[in-house]
């Protein structure tokens, strides 16, 4: 074997070991946008929803996100939507103060988990056709009806934290998204909830399919819900748009 020959093994010795490296480093990687990736679309709905009203962006926390990993879990394996989550307690240590959970399932594994990172903010946003911005206080005994909407814009929100989970075990309940707020909306407060829950501000333009994104899409098709997502109206807002 001559120098040159060696050389050139070394070169492709060394060319492997690289490439496994990089091989493995992309494969860490990809695995990583597949986790954050989801999470990030619905941070990125959030804040735009929330611009929409004057409330400040939000941002993901770590152990939020992980508190809703570990309840999203929870619900799938337990098949319940109840808030009864022992991994939280709707409380967060960290802060040492109270959090608001905020579910959403669709009874089908047909669909993304982004799909469901995107449907499930809209799902609660949609909410606004129940709240009476006027009337504060009526909207009160109605919380059932508004509550997403409500912990999902609340002015103070400063973080949030998600987790999706479904299991082939379990295909009748489906895909689950837990979100998890900081700090937990003021309902019932009525001038918390003036200060805190602004009308859709006069320069944003209405966004006419919310209301029909849930009921006119066939859930189990997920083709017609990406179709659907493809009609979508939005205009693009300072975090890149939709
Ligand atoms: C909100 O409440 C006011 C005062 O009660 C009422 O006049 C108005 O119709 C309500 N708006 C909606 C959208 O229900
Ligand atoms: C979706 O599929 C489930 C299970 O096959 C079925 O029970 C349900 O009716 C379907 N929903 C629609 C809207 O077709």
């Amino acid at each position: 074997m001559t120098l040159e020959t060696k050389a050139l093994l070394v070169k492709i010795g060394i060319g492997l070991i690289i490439a496994s490296l990089l091989a493995g480093y992309t494969f860490v990687w990809i695995q990583w946008v597949d986790i954050e990736g989801y999470q990030h679309t619905t941070l990125v709905h959030h804040n735009y929803l929330r611009a929409r009203h004057g409330s400040p962006a939000v941002s993901l926390d770590a152990d939020l996100n992980e508190m809703g990993r570990k309840c999203a879990h929870y619900y799938v394996k337990n098949r319940v939507m109840d808030h009864s989550c022992p991994f939280h307690m709707n409380y967060w240590p960290k802060m040492k103060e109270y959090i608001g959970e905020c579910l959403w399932r669709i009874p089908t594994l047909d669909w993304s988990y982004y799909e469901a990172a995107i449907a499930a903010p809209r799902t609660f946003y949609a909410e606004i056709e129940n709240y009476n911005f006027t009337d504060v206080e009526s909207n009160i005994p109605k919380f059932l009806s508004v509550g997403h909407f409500a912990q999902m814009i609340w002015k103070e929100v400063t973080h949030i934290g998600l987790g999706i989970s479904s299991s082939s075990s379990a295909p009748e309940f489906g895909i689950i998204v837990v979100v998890h707020y900081y700090p937990l909306y003021g309902f019932g407060d009525v001038e918390k909830m003036r200060k805190n829950l602004k009308p859709s501000l006069p320069e944003m333009k209405p966004i006419p399919i919310y209301g029909q994104w849930w009921p006119g899409i066939d859930p189990n098709n997920s083709k017609e819900a990406a179709a659907a997502e493809n009609k979508f109206t939005f205009e693009k807002g300072p975090w890149g748009g939709m």
